[in-house]
């Protein structure tokens, strides 16, 4: 496996002390057009000298330097005259390793809002306001200075919230300034990467495309050829984009047609990458083969791990009729990487370099190519718009990999699909044409096999439900549900009731997540 690599030198070089923030603080850097990727502590020596960076931001992290499993960081980093700020645990690792003094939290954490006082608004903190409200949340304090620095702000529990040495330009926040409930922790950033240490601020979709291709042309070579999993998405699609600029037509895009796809998913998908793209472009129609294979399950996850097997099968046996094709395009994105870690790492994450998101196994022995995995969603629906992909693609909601399956309650037939798809239809276009999806997150239609009762015309009917799930969110992690005006949920609901054969019934889901999730299995 080999580590993630930065993508271009220079910007900013984050240590991961296993916060919960630091993906954020990454975030908050390229917000402002500067580059900016995480290590960890073991490899962040070595990363400075292949990333030559012009910043270090220390993250949080959930230890104190006391314990015995503090994450080992070498003092080197902070001795290379490169501009260091230390957040949180970052600060007190500073504090600690610089010659200053940490006292042991012993029961007194501080956590949540406190207002800083700031006694000297300049460097890092250059037209911050006297009184400021900012996100705490540490256990340790320091209690003596490392000789050099100063103190730049306090607060009423924490005397030392801000340092600074500004011969070695290194600083320090007691509090996290990535968070939003730190009303000027923008501004702080922004003082420190882009005041105090000049990053050049390069970082944006035209460049990233740019650096992406000649990086994909160089990992493939002159003669390489790709294949790669096509599902419609965002992040296959602009990854699929990317190597195709790279390597035009040595690029094999497979799209798995699992009939568990949305109403005109295969059709536009197709049009998009073969006719407008010219791509080369092989879909494999596997609709029989999935619903064979979930044939009597029920489970929610054994629906999730058949399809996921049966995906595996079938591109494995495309893969396999490529025999000139030694590298696998995927479109891992940064938080894939991230997360796979905090998951299964814990604190002191260490990234992992290689987290099949499509879930296809490493045994397929080919190199692995991806483009996408050092940005965030935004930036990659930001470099799908520069490449030309149309709104719908790369502003559209989510959809799970088991697709239809997880929202057909129970077992999945191929009647329950052609219904279900037929009112998620409705629903998407009847909230798409009002422009209402804009502040959506996800907007969908659930197969509930509940026999309810009804009355057509002068019959009683005995027929199924339609849930309908409309939410909004900022990562998928949480959710509120949200409704719709009245008037486009009756249009809805008679839409569905008279066009949908089989549904007697449209019922709203208002549970917010936690506690129900997005997805009804
Ligand atoms: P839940 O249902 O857990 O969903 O609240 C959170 C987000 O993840 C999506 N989701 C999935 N995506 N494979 C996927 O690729 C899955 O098995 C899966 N389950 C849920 C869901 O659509 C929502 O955006």
């Amino acid at each position: 496996m080999k580590p993630s690599e930065p993508s271009r030198q220079g910007g900013v070089l984050i240590v991961d002390f296993g916060a919960q923030y630091c993906q954020l603080i990454a975030r908050r850097v390229r917000e402002m057009g500067v580059y900016s990727r995480i290590t960890t502590p073991e490899r962040a020596l070595a990363e400075m000298t292949a990333q030559q960076p012009q910043a270090v931001i220390l993250s949080g992290g959930p230890r104190s330097v006391y314990d015995a499993d503090a994450p080992v960081l070498d003092v080197a980093v902070v001795q290379r005259g490169v501009p260091v700020l230390g957040i949180c645990y970052g600060l007190q690792w500073l504090a600690h390793h610089l010659g200053g003094r940490v006292e042991p939290a012993r029961g007194h954490h501080e956590y949540g809002r406190t207002e800083i006082e700031v006694l000297e608004a300049s460097g890092v903190l250059e037209g911050v306001a006297e009184r400021t409200v900012v996100w705490m949340s540490h256990g340790d304090r320091v209690t003596s200075l490392p000789p050099g620095f100063r103190v730049l702000a306090r607060s009423e529990p924490c005397p030392v919230a801000v340092i600074a040495d500004d011969q070695r330009r290194i600083y320090g926040f007691q509090f996290h300034p990535e968070v939003a409930h730190t009303e000027q922790g923008m501004l702080m950033l922004r003082n420190f990467v882009r005041g105090v240490a000049d990053c050049t601020p390069d970082w944006n979709p035209g460049s990233i495309i740019e650096s992406k291709v000649a990086e994909i042309a160089a990992q493939v070579g002159p003669k390489g050829e790709v294949v790669m999993g096509l599902s419609g998405g965002v992040d296959s699609s602009v990854a699929a984009v990317l190597v195709h600029r790279a390597i035009g037509g040595r690029l094999h895009c497979v799209f798995v047609d699992n009939g568990l796809l949305r109403q005109d998913e295969r059709e536009n998908v197709q049009r998009l990458f073969r006719d407008e793209h010219h791509m080369d472009l092989i879909t494999v129609d596997a609709g029989a083969r999935f619903l064979e294979a979930l044939r009597g399950v029920t489970d929610p996850e054994e629906k999730r791990k058949t399809i996921g097997r049966v995906f595996v099968e079938v591109f494995r046996a495309e893969a396999a009729r490529m025999s000139s094709v030694h590298f696998l395009g995927q479109g891992t994105l940064y938080p894939d990487v991230i997360e796979s870690v905090a998951a299964h790492g814990g604190a002191t994450a260490t990234i992992k370099s290689h987290h099949n998101v499509g879930g296809l196994p490493e045994d397929l022995d080919m190199e692995l190519v991806e483009p996408l995995r050092d940005l965030f969603k935004d930036e990659v629906r930001a470099i799908g718009r520069e490449l030309g992909l149309p709104a719908s693609l790369v502003d559209r909601q989510p959809f799970p990999g088991p697709g239809l399956a997880v929202r057909c309650l129970g077992e999945v037939t191929a009647e329950k699909l052609a219904i279900l798809r037929q009112a998620d239809a409705i629903v998407r276009a009847e909230i798409e044409s009002r422009n209402l999806h804009r502040d959506l997150w996800q907007y969908f239609a659930v197969y509930v096999p509940t026999r309810t009762v009804g009355v057509m015309g002068d019959q009683r009917t005995y027929q199924d439900a339609i849930a309908l799930r409309i939410v909004s969110s900022k990562d998928g992690m949480t959710a509120d549900w949200e409704c719709l005006p009245v008037d486009v949920l009756r249009k809805i609901s008679s839409r569905i009731t008279n066009e949908v054969r089989g549904i007697n019934r449209v019922v709203l889901d208002i549970t917010s997540k936690p506690p129900g999730t997005i997805e009804w299995e």
